[in-house]
């Protein structure tokens, strides 16, 4: 096929170079975009008197049934084709002869890509961003479940402190919040329309750009030709949002990895969500958390393809920007895939709470709070944290635990101690005493929960 640029030479493009420049394999996914942006385009040409109104009536009219054709499988999309635009294009000249080839009037490649581009993903963010709420709902709903789950919780992967089940979960509810706003953010620094924008400099024709950033629900037109045709910024805040995203599903689910493996079995994953060994009968495996922690990897990767394409690039257009598809795409294409597999499985777990509450039991989690009983009674903190550790240590070395210890041992290392130490240091005790703000205490749970509701709230608003 004849390239539309051909007027200016005299060979055809070598085959290997033709397949090697030409993007249509992956910018197919954008048709949509294109010509609904090209239908704004030539509605304003013939609005502004550019081209004739019925002109522009039949080249809109066309672009919609090519729409339709290409969504109904009655058109398919042209693999030798250089890009979507240049299909596109094509077709409707096929199509209608002389007027389609009006179309492309005061307009470029270039920031007909960065339009199109932009459109594409303000679609799959909104996907995003509904993915994301649906997994924070999830999280919510288990969480008014466990409002009273006692587990340990730890740090450096030693038990620490008595948490609940809830409040652990509602950490990654928070981590998600702020995922969803930076998606968000991203969102409302990208909706302005590069179009008009043309090669680089702008035109000489009398467009009105904030005609067609309207008709596309833009917030109105990019400030810079320059920029608009260059910038990839909102690529690259997206595959940002998108790794830290997934970032935050790899720590979910490798906690999740361990709370189903036997030394911990504080869930179970339903069997429509695990996977079996081909040799060893016994096994259940976490295939999908294991896999959303190995796709991450991925969708970092796409976030350096972005910088690395970028960085040193000369303004305005140059054809290393047709690698950005690739990597925007696949980060929100794994994203989203992730996260509609992540909910239903997280959905479906069984809360081995008893499990939780036995393994609290152990470690000497409530030494922490043997030490402020002390300091309730008036030691200062760090005499209290010494005496506490030793009599860790001293049970430690008996096989004693602190429950157990008799009042006469306690007073060997402090005369401060009471009987009321018993109930200062049961666990019940020590977890739902914890009701400061943002903490495990049943009332600090469900503070958390309203305040990510009325997020939601706001959102829906
Ligand atoms: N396929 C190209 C891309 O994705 C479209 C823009 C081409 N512009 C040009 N001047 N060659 O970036």
């Amino acid at each position: 096929m004849a390239k539309m640029w051909a007027g200016r030479f005299t060979k055809e493009l070598n085959k290997e170079v033709n397949d090697f420049n030409s993007s249509i394999s992956f910018d197919g996914v954008m048709f949509e975009s294109d010509i609904i942006g090209s239908i704004a385009h030539a509605t304003m040409l013939g609005k502004q008197g550019i081209i004739s109104e019925d002109d522009s009536k039949l080249i809109c009219k066309t672009l919609s049934e090519i729409l339709e054709d290409i969504k109904n499988g009655n058109l398919e999309l042209d693999l030798e084709a250089e890009d979507i635009h240049m299909f596109i294009e094509a077709e409707l000249t096929n199509r209608i002869g002389e007027v389609g080839k009006r179309l492309h009037t005061s307009r470029s490649r270039n920031d007909q890509v960065a339009l199109d581009v932009r459109m594409h993903l303000r679609k799959e963010a909104n996907e995003v961003m509904a993915l994301i709420l649906d997994l924070i709902n999830a999280i919510i709903e288990i969480a008014k479940n466990n409002k009273e789950t006692i587990m340990p919780g730890y740090t450096h992967l030693q038990r620490a402190q008595p948490i609940t089940f809830a409040n652990h979960l509602l950490a990654y509810a928070a981590m998600l919040k702020r995922d969803y706003q930076r998606f968000s953010d991203a969102f409302e620094r990208m909706n302005y329309s590069p179009l008009g924008s043309c090669a680089l400099a702008g035109t000489t024709y009398p467009i009105d750009r904030n005609m067609t950033a309207e008709l596309l629900g833009f917030y109105g037109p990019t400030e810079n030709s320059l920029d608009g045709v260059s910038d990839r910024d909102f690529c690259c805040e997206f595959a940002s949002a998108a790794s830290i995203c997934m970032m935050h599903l790899s720590r979910f689910s490798e906690e999740i990895i361990m709370w189903c493996s036997w030394e911990f079995k504080f869930i179970d994953l339903d069997d429509a969500y695990s996977t079996g060994s081909s040799i060893m009968p016994q096994k259940k495996n976490p295939d999908i958390c294991e896999l959303v922690r190995g796709k991450t990897g991925r969708v970092y990767g796409d976030l350096m393809t972005l910088l690395t394409m970028l960085k040193g690039l000369p303004l305005a257009y140059n054809k290393d920007m047709q690698e950005d598809k690739e990597a925007i795409f696949d980060a929100f294409t794994t994203l989203k895939q992730c996260l509609s597999i992540f909910t239903p499985m997280l959905q479906t777990i069984k809360v081995n709470k008893d499990n939780m509450r036995n393994a609290a039991a152990k470690g000497f989690i409530n030494a922490t709070d043997l030490a402020d009983y002390l300091v309730k009674y008036g030691m200062a903190f760090r005499d209290a944290y010494k005496i506490s550790g030793s009599i860790v240590a001293y049970c430690i070395e008996n096989n004693k635990v602190l429950e157990t210890l008799s009042l006469d041992e306690y007073k060997k290392y402090s005369d401060l101690f009471k009987d009321d130490v018993y109930e200062a240091i049961n666990l019940e005790k020590c977890t739902f005493k914890r009701n400061s703000f943002g903490a495990s205490a049943v009332e600090s749970v469900e503070k958390q929960i309203e305040l990510i509701n009325e997020f939601l709230k706001s959102i829906n608003e």
